[in-house]
């Protein structure tokens, strides 16, 4: 995964949500190689059990930590759990998140108090307790894994961009918040990472190609691309760094593709 070895990760008590698949599972394997001890959340027993034991066949220490996130009771419980049972809690990596797409004439009220729930009030239902014991252990980091859809809007995804992009100024409001007592909040907006969320997208060869055109590394990530990024804000090497975004993103959102760029063949090598 990742060749450094963060000193300062090692017996870290990390809490990594969404982790039984995608992007959360490989930052939890991550961790896992740095000597943390990984709690693994998602809403199913079953499914975080797999990361689990992949941690620990790796060398690795993890337990499971099932909370549905969205859902405030289940997540305050959760951290109240983990606190009692560790002591303590040094990282929270705010990862899980749904991905429904309809259009906005057709949606419900119920799909979107869902996805806001999952997608942003969980950072609240979950941050706020571990930041309370952040205060009182003295310091912590917390990672908050966002999406570009915090600023462009996206064809029947409005559920998704709209919590992103609340999910975005929450984060930069812990970091304002919560940087003078001593725990840093900082973001990663992964690009187009090869996950369970957008293989409704990408197993269309030709999305996938013109997917691939408008990323100027011309490849989609891998979740072992947007791990590394993760362990560096956690870690002491980052201490100076609160509430930056760092994209993980190929160079997505460092262009934009235009009508005239595509009738240049430069352009789409
Ligand atoms: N993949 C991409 O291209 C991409 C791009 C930009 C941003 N992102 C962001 O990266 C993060 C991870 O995405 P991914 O692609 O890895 O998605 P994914 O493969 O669909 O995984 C989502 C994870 O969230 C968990 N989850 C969903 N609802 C939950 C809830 N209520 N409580 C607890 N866990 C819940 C799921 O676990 P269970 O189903 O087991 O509960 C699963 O582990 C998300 O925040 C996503 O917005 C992804």
């Amino acid at each position: 995964m990742t060749a450094l070895r963060y000193e300062s990760l090692a017996d870290k008590v990390v809490l990594v949500t969404g982790a039984s698949r995608g992007i959360g599972r490989g930052i939890a394997l991550a961790f896992g190689e740095q000597g943390a001890l990984v709690l693994v959340n998602s809403r199913a027993e079953e499914r975080v059990t797999e990361t689990v034991e992949a941690i620990v066949a790796a060398g690795g220490s993890a337990e499971t930590a099932v909370a549905d996130v969205g859902d405030p009771s289940a997540a305050q419980a959760l951290i109240a759990e983990i606190v009692e049972h560790h002591g303590r809690l040094d990282v929270l990596v705010n990862n899980s998140a749904i991905s429904p797409v309809v259009p906005l004439l057709e949606m419900t009220q119920e799909m979107w108090e869902q996805a806001q729930r999952v997608n942003e009030w969980a950072l609240f239902h979950c941050g706020q307790p571990v930041a309370r014991q952040m205060v009182a252990q003295g310091g912590g980091s917390i990672v908050v894994i966002g999406s570009p859809g915090a600023e462009d809007a996206y064809d029947g995804q409005s559920l998704y961009c709209a919590s992103k992009a609340g999910l975005q100024m929450l984060a930069m409001s812990m970091a304002w918040e919560w940087g003078p007592l001593g725990v840093r909040t900082n973001v990663v907006q992964p690009g187009w990472i090869e996950t369970a969320l957008n293989r409704k997208y990408l197993s269309d060869p030709d999305v996938r190609e013109r997917v691939t055109n408008t990323i100027p590394l011309r490849r989609t990530g891998l979740p072992a691309d947007v791990a590394p990024a993760v362990l560096w804000l956690c870690s002491d090497d980052a201490a100076y760094v609160n509430g930056a975004t760092l994209q993980v993103d190929g160079g997505l959102l460092a262009g934009r593709p235009t009508v005239v760029s595509r009738r240049f063949e430069w352009a789409r090598r």
